[in-house]
Order: C-alpha cells, then structure tokens, then sequence
C-alpha cells in the first residue's frame, strides 16, 4: 500500500474485534515506529505493548472509553526524554514521539489494522499501573487491532484556509 492510500485509509477504530494480531504483522507496525526520525536521533521513546486483559480493562477505565480494552493489544507510548527542548522552545518529546505514533498508525492501515490515538487519559494511574518511572512521561494511548466498525467521511478544513504562501495570512 502506498502512503497516499495509508493517509485516506486511516480513520480513529472506535469498534474492535478480538482477534489476536499476528506477531509478524504487529512487527512491521512496531518497525515502521523504530524507524521514525526524532530530533538529533534521540528516540525518546518506549512502546509498551499491553496484552494482558486486566491491564487493558484498568487502562479503558482510566480512558473513560470501553473500545481501549476491546482491541487486543493497547499500545501506551511513554517518553523517556521529557525535559529535552529544541532551540525553537518547542519540547521535542512530544513532537518525536508523536512521529513515531504517526507512523504506526500508518503502517497499521497497510497491515489491515487499525487504531485510535487515545489523549483523553488518567496520566498517574496509568503510569503507575505500567510501572512507568516518574521521570517519563505516557504521551498516548493507542489500541490496535482488526477494526469492527466503518470509516465515516472525513470532516478536514479546506486547503486554502489550512496553506498560505511566503508570510501568514
Ligand atoms: C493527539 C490526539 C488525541 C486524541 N485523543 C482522542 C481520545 O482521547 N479519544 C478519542 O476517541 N479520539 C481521540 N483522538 C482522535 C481524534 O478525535 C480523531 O483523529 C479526529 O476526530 C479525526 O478523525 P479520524 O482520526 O477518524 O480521521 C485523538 C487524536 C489525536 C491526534
């Protein structure tokens, strides 16, 4: 699949089956997240890969969102680098490893999976649920699996409010 069709195919799976995902397929999606670019290469990241049915019971609680323990595996993307700034003032970590979600969703479209970025979270309990060190930080939530629901149309601003040329307007 090329990443134009990968774009337009990704839609948030708010509805999964329980099919397990087969380990070769949840590889090529976990590469597609080791291989992202992140600022002076750091990588400041950890993908932990929450299978086990209680932790993902706990996790939907604190997500107030019952489809988060539905998908058979939820991936909690943490940062290990949350302190780090680029020049610009912008903190890296969450651009990073925003990246590196991106990328996952993507390549989960093109193994015929899906996800849904999950923001809305308890950040304390889950940490310590995870065993998470407090110096790091859970950036998302992101179940993955076989979608059990439909893409809906795509509500996005029209190009010409989003671009501009040469200075803002
Ligand atoms: C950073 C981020 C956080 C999000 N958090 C949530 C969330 O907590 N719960 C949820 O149901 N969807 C969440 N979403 C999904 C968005 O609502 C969704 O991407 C947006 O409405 C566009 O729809 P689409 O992903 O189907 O194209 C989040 C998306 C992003 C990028």
């Amino acid at each position: 699949m090329d990443v134009h069709t990968a774009i337009r195919e990704r839609y948030s799976v708010r509805s999964y089956k329980p099919d397990p995902i087969p380990k070769d397929k949840l590889m090529r999606v976990m590469e597609a997240a080791r291989l992202a670019p992140s600022a002076t290469n750091r990588q400041p990241w950890k993908f932990i890969l929450v299978e086990k049915q209680k932790l993902r019971d706990q996790l939907a609680e604190m997500a107030r969102n019952p489809f988060v323990s539905e998908a058979p595996i939820c991936i909690v993307a943490v940062c290990t680098e949350k302190d780090w700034m680029l020049s610009s003032g912008i903190h890296a970590y969450a651009v990073d490893v925003a990246i590196a979600i991106d990328h996952i969703t993507l390549a989960a479209v093109a193994e015929g999976l899906g996800t849904c970025w999950i923001g809305d979270f308890d950040q304390e309990p889950a940490m310590e649920l995870l065993n998470i060190p407090e110096e790091h930080i859970i950036v998302e939530l992101l179940p993955i699996g076989f979608p059990a629901d439909e893409p809906k149309a795509k509500k996005r601003k029209p190009m010409e409010e989003i671009i501009c040329w040469d200075t803002y307007s």
